[in-house]
């Protein structure tokens, strides 16, 4: 332990190691250009004959192939339309892969069943950032330098005291995120690739504490702070459950076995590393749509964290969860699933479907063993899961479901989950970004070191009123 102590010192003492990470793997200036099909390209031939030879682009993983419509303008005088980007990429990255056919989810290339099992959520982060594995050396730098900025400021905790009582958890944590940047001003230089890092380690560790005092400030308990002998997890956990009134050395509000306690901790970094990135998602979209201004880092996060609150993206476990209390028992499935096939009242089935998975999602697989396993092991009893699961095998077999392949989404389970450990589901959504802050700082930072990035400026199709005289006086 001593040694540990030391060498924390050591670190802290030195401003070197954050050079040291970024000395170790740096981007700056990368081109992420995708292969060209040679000898071949798509020929689009419009009404007044006019042509354009559109080159056709490969990934360098899946089967999947893109037409480059980029110079379509130029060559023809056209624009493409496409609402929603249902078949639009809005960039090339090197992070995160989905094949939605096949069920397959990467990280920098490994799979994330494989890290969820061998890796944890730091190193994860890292993996994301950096784009390889931390050898042991790095891994204790970065540790480091996570655990040396988890404290928030005192002045920044003051920002909790000014949210009327009962504010949305997600309404707190996009107000706090968005103010980081006025505290760290030294990591705002979007044209230094050295702050980028800095920010984002910044930003990764005080998220737990962010998170914690969203919670506490809700429910009126004192703050709790981060310790430097816990991991970056349980420490999130200890800050979580940390309650003067109980002595549980592990910081929750229930006493819990050693055995207990290890099964959540890991199933929390497990949920962490899952839904740690997710390619160009809506708020992932959003950070890298706010980050093409160059915006500042911690301005790009928050506008993330606000995109990720709807119920058709971060906020569907919570909504996941209303759906199985409205359903209530098993017995009511079959019933709430035609009303969902007849589109009654607009009602979906939460937690299922997804644009890019036309397959189990491979979260959500992870996840059915993880909270079957996490329940059993905490000795709850929780009927959504026999609903959630009822759900599932009728959704799975009927053929609405079937031809539009709607299978359940990494949120179908999840909220049960994190309900069995304590969590309320309004902050569900808060445990959904405290993961996703990695994935959008990694892919803010690769969007802003390629070289000759440029703002995102997408086109409408205008469908309002044609230019008209301003009536006059009378109507003012
Ligand atoms: N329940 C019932 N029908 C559905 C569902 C659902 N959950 N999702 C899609 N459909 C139907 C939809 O009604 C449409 O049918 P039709 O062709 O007859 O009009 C068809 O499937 C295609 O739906 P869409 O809305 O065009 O699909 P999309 O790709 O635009 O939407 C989605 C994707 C995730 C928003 C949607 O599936 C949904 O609303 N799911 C429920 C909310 C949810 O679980 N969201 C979490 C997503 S995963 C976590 C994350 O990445 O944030």
């Amino acid at each position: 332990m001593a040694a540990i102590m030391n060498h924390t010192r050591a670190a802290l003492r030195g401003a070197s190691s954050a050079s040291r990470l970024m000395a170790a793997r740096c981007f700056s200036g990368t081109t992420l250009n995708p292969a060209i099909e040679t000898g071949t390209a798509a020929k689009l031939i419009l009404p007044d004959g006019k042509e354009a030879l559109l080159p056709i682009l490969h990934p360098t993983c899946g089967t999947d192939k893109f037409v480059d419509v980029s110079a379509l303008y130029k060559q023809v005088g056209h624009y493409t339309y496409d609402p929603g980007f249902t078949c639009t990429s809005s960039c090339s990255s090197s992070i995160t892969f989905i094949d939605g056919d096949e069920g397959i989810l990467t990280y920098r290339g490994y799979p994330v069943d494989q890290l969820a099992k061998k890796s944890n959520f730091l190193e994860t982060s890292y993996l994301l950032l950096y784009g390889e594995l931390p050898t042991v050396s790095e891994m204790d730098d970065f540790k480091l330098e996570i655990r040396k900025h988890m404290l928030l400021k005192k002045n920044l905790l003051d920002f909790f005291d000014h949210f009327p009582t009962g504010a949305h958890p997600m309404a707190q944590m996009t107000s706090v995120v968005a103010g980081l940047s006025s505290f760290y001003p030294v990591s705002v230089n979007v044209k230094d690739v050295e702050q980028h890092r800095d920010a984002a380690v910044r930003v990764i560790a005080k998220m737990p504490m962010i998170t914690s005092m969203v919670y506490r400030n809700n429910l009126g308990l004192p703050i709790a702070y981060p310790n430097a002998d816990l991991d970056y997890t349980e420490n999130f956990l200890r800050m979580m459950f940390e309650n003067p009134m109980y002595k549980s050395t592990n910081g929750m509000n229930k006493i819990y076995t050693e055995e207990v306690y290890k099964t959540i901790a890991k199933a929390v970094d497990v949920f962490l590393i899952l839904h740690a990135d997710h390619e160009q998602n809506a708020s992932t979209s959003t950070v890298r749509i706010a980050g093409s201004s160059q915006a500042n880092p911690y301005a790009c996060v928050a506008a993330g964290v606000a995109s990720l609150w709807g119920p058709a993206h971060g906020g569907a476990n919570e909504a996941v969860i209303d759906m199985l209390a409205t359903i209530g028992k098993k017995e009511n499935v079959a019933e709430f699933v035609r009303k969902v096939k007849n589109k009654e009242g607009g009602v979906r089935l939460m937690g299922f479907g997804h644009r890019v998975y036309k397959n189990y999602d491979p979260r959500a697989k992870y996840f059915r063993e993880l909270v079957q396993d996490v329940l059993r092991v905490m000795d709850v009893k929780d009927p959504s899961l026999e609903v959630a699961m009822e759900l599932e095998r009728i959704a799975l077999t009927d053929e609405y479901f079937v031809q539009r392949k709607l299978y359940p989404n990494v949120d179908f389970y999840t909220g049960i989950m994190l309900r069995a450990i304590g969590i309320p589901t309004n902050m569900f959504t808060c445990m959904f970004a405290l993961a996703r802050v990695t994935g959008w700082i990694s892919q803010w930072a690769e969007m802003v070191e390629e070289k000759g990035f440029r703002i995102s400026r997408p086109r409408q199709i205008f469908v309002g009123s044609p230019e008209r005289d301003y009536p006059g006086w009378k109507h003012v």
